[in-house]
């Protein structure tokens, strides 16, 4: 097995390979993103993971899934919307249900947001989500989407007990890297992940203040350039 590969597209949108060879994008949002990477739009997918229906997270999700042919997974009002734009293969789920795709086991997890899209009026995309992966080799990561800081996280710990944690620290919207380094030690991570963060002016939080935070904890920061990538 190779190892897991972690490609930042710029604000919250990733491109993982797993260690099994799986290619999965979380929340893809390429068009009109001042942080995506030029060129970097991915040319095949296995899985496309939408944590809510925000436009910053799923502008391009219907475009990759037909230009991919992957599936998309996600809560059951936002893939049935895509439904309608024209995708055609789906994983709807909902909090607190798993799911096996792709040969990885998948948990739909709470996130305190709200999930809507403006397409010619609001229209409402059931509720935002988080996804609790498990990859070939045993791994557990945890991609938040977009959340405050919720009491849960620490059950999220006990019953999956991950390893990675993609969290949102731009704050504003989210969780800012205060609440974000509180909730990387609940989640007893080895690594985070900073995401939604430095888009837009309003999104304030930086990894510098991230790291800071989390200085002696033994919980790594994980720090990627859009367009950059980890092994
Ligand atoms: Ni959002
Ligand atoms: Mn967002």
């Amino acid at each position: 097995m190779q190892n897991l590969s972690i490609t930042f597209l710029g604000h919250s949108a990733f491109e993982l390979k797993t260690p099994g060879g799986k290619t999965l994008l979380f929340d893809p949002w390429y068009t009109g993103n001042p942080s995506f990477p030029a060129g970097m739009t991915p040319k095949a997918a296995d899985l496309i993971l939408v944590s809510h229906g925000h436009s910053d997270h799923i502008t391009d999700a219907a475009a990759m899934a037909k230009a991919t042919g992957a599936t998309v997974v996600g809560c059951w009002e936002v893939v049935t919307w895509l439904g309608t734009k024209g995708v055609q293969h789906v994983e709807p789920m909902n909090k607190g249900g798993t799911i096996h795709a792709a040969g990885l086991r998948i948990t739909m997890t709470e996130a305190v947001h709200s999930s809507s899209f403006d397409d010619n009026g609001v229209v409402y995309l059931g509720e935002p989500a988080g996804f609790v992966i498990t990859l070939e080799n045993g791994q557990v990561i945890y991609y938040a989407g977009d959340t405050g800081l919720f009491g849960d996280m620490k059950l999220i710990a006990e019953l999956y007990k991950p390893d990675i944690a993609f969290l949102p620290i731009g704050d504003r919207f989210t969780m800012g890297p205060d609440t974000a380094a509180m909730a990387a030690r609940w989640l007893g991570v080895k690594q985070v992940v900073p995401m939604h963060f430095g888009t837009f002016p309003m999104l304030t939080g930086t990894p510098d203040q991230l790291e800071a935070l989390l200085a002696g904890s033994g919980i790594a920061v994980l720090r990627l350039k859009p367009g950059e990538t980890a092994q």
